[in-house]
C-alpha cells in the first residue's frame, strides 16, 4: 500500500504557485470568467448536484465567506471545533473554480465528498448549472451595496494575483459599470437572483443587513434551512462569525492560500469589513458619476440597498 500522504490544499497551492498569473479573462456567454474556468466550461455546467446540496452564491466579495461560516456553524449546532476540520474552500467547494494542476478544482473536491453539500458560486444566475433548478437545491445568495462591494474587489483585485491587475480605483470604477470584471455585471448579477428568488425559493441576503443585526439574519439562515439550534448556540454563531473572529480563525481567514497567490501584505483577505467604506475611496466627483450611471442600470427593479447603516 501506498505510504504517501495526500497533499493539502496549500501545499497544492503552493506547488503551483509557479503557474500562478494573472489569468486572462474570457467570456462565457457575455459573462468574462478567468480562463481556466471558461476553458472548462462543459464539465461545470454538466455539474450534477444532489438535492440535499445547498449553494451559497454571491457576487465576489459580497460577504460569501461570511455566510459560509454561518451554515457551516449552524449545520454544526455551533461547534467551533468541528468547523475548523479544514480550511473554506475545501469545506465548501467553489463550483466553477480551476486552477493549474495539482491544485483541486472544485468539481474534483466536490466528487470526493458525499452529499448532502455546501458549495459556493459566484456565477450569475443564468450560468449556474441547471442541475441545481431541476433538483429544488436551496439556494442562498447574498449581495452587498454596489459602492462597497466595489472597493472590497479593487484591494481583492490587488491582493489576489490570479486576478486580472485593478490599475488605478478611478479606472476600475469604469470596469465595474460596464461589466468587465471577473464572473460580469454587479447589476446583472444581483437582478437575476433578484428576480428569481421567489420561484426559486432563493433566501437573498444582504451585507448590510447582516452588519446591522447579525442575529436576525443567523436566525433567518436557520430557518431557511429547517434547522432549529437553542438561542444559546444563535449567539455563539454570532460570536464566532464576528468580523474580529474570522480575520483570526486560520480556518477562515484565507490563509490557506499562500502569499505567491494571495499576497495578504498587500491587503488581507479580512480587509475591513464596513458598511460604507466606499465613502474612504470615492471622490464626490466619482460618487455623483456612478449614482447617475447605477440609476439607470437598476431602475428595472427595486432591490432594497442600502449604502449606509
Ligand atoms: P472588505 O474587503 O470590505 O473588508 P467574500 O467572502 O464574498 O469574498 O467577501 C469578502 C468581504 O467580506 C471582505 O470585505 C471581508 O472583510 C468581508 N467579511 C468577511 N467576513 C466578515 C465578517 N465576519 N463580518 C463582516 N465582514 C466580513
Amino acid at each position: 500500500m501506498s505510504e504517501e500522504k495526500e497533499m493539502t490544499f496549500y501545499e497544492a497551492i503552493h506547488k503551483a504557485s509557479s503557474s500562478i498569473t494573472r489569468f486572462p479573462l474570457i467570456p462565457v456567454r457575455g459573462v468574462p470568467l478567468m480562463n481556466y474556468i471558461a476553458n472548462n466550461w462543459d464539465s461545470i455546467w454538466a455539474f450534477r448536484p444532489d438535492p440535499s446540496d445547498l449553494l451559497i452564491a454571491a457576487y465576489p466579495k459580497a460577504g460569501t465567506t461570511w455566510t459560509q461560516e454561518i451554515v457551516d456553524l449552524l449545520l454544526h449546532n455551533g461547534d467551533a471545533e468541528a468547523c475548523k476540520r479544514a480550511p473554506t474552500p475545501v469545506r465548501n467547494p467553489f463550483l466553477e473554480l480551476f486552477s493549474p494542476p495539482p491544485i483541486p478544482s472544485g468539481l474534483d473536491l466536490l466528487e470526493k465528498m458525499d452529499p448532502p453539500r455546501v458549495i459556493k458560486t459566484h456565477l450569475p444566475f443564468q450560468l449556474v448549472p441547471p442541475g441545481f433548478w431541476e433538483n429544488k437545491c436551496k439556494v442562498i445568495y447574498v449581495a452587498r451595496n454596489a459602492k462597497d462591494n466595489l472597493v472590497s474587489y479593487y484591494y481583492f483585485d490587488l491582493m489576489n494575483q490570479s486576478q486580472p491587475e485593478p490599475g488605478p480605483f478611478g479606472g476600475y470604477i469604469h470596469k465595474f459599470m460596464q461589466g468587465e470584471l471577473s464572473w460580469g455585471s454587479w447589476y446583472d448579477h444581483v437582478k437575476g437572483y433578484w428576480l428569481e428568488r421567489e420561484k426559486r425559493n432563493i433566501l437573498y441576503l444582504f451585507y448590510e443587513d447582516m452588519k446591522e443585526n447579525p442575529r436576525r439574519e443567523v436566525e433567518r439562515i436557520m430557518k431557511y434551512l429547517d434547522l432549529s439550534v437553542s438561542d444559546e448556540v444563535v449567539s455563539q454563531i454570532v460570536e464566532l462569525t464576528s468580523f474580529k473572529n474570522m480575520k483570526e480563525n486560520p480556518m477562515a481567514n484565507y490563509s490557506c492560500v499562500p502569499s505567491p497567490v494571495f499576497d495578504q501584505s498587500i491587503s488581507p483577505f479580512m480587509r475591513k469589513g464596513e458598511v460604507g467604506d466606499w465613502k474612504n475611496h470615492f471622490t464626490a466627483e466619482q460618487s455623483k458619476l456612478f449614482d447617475e450611471d447605477y440609476e439607470k442600470q437598476m431602475k428595472d427593479v427595486d432591490i432594497p440597498f442600502r449604502t449606509l447603516i
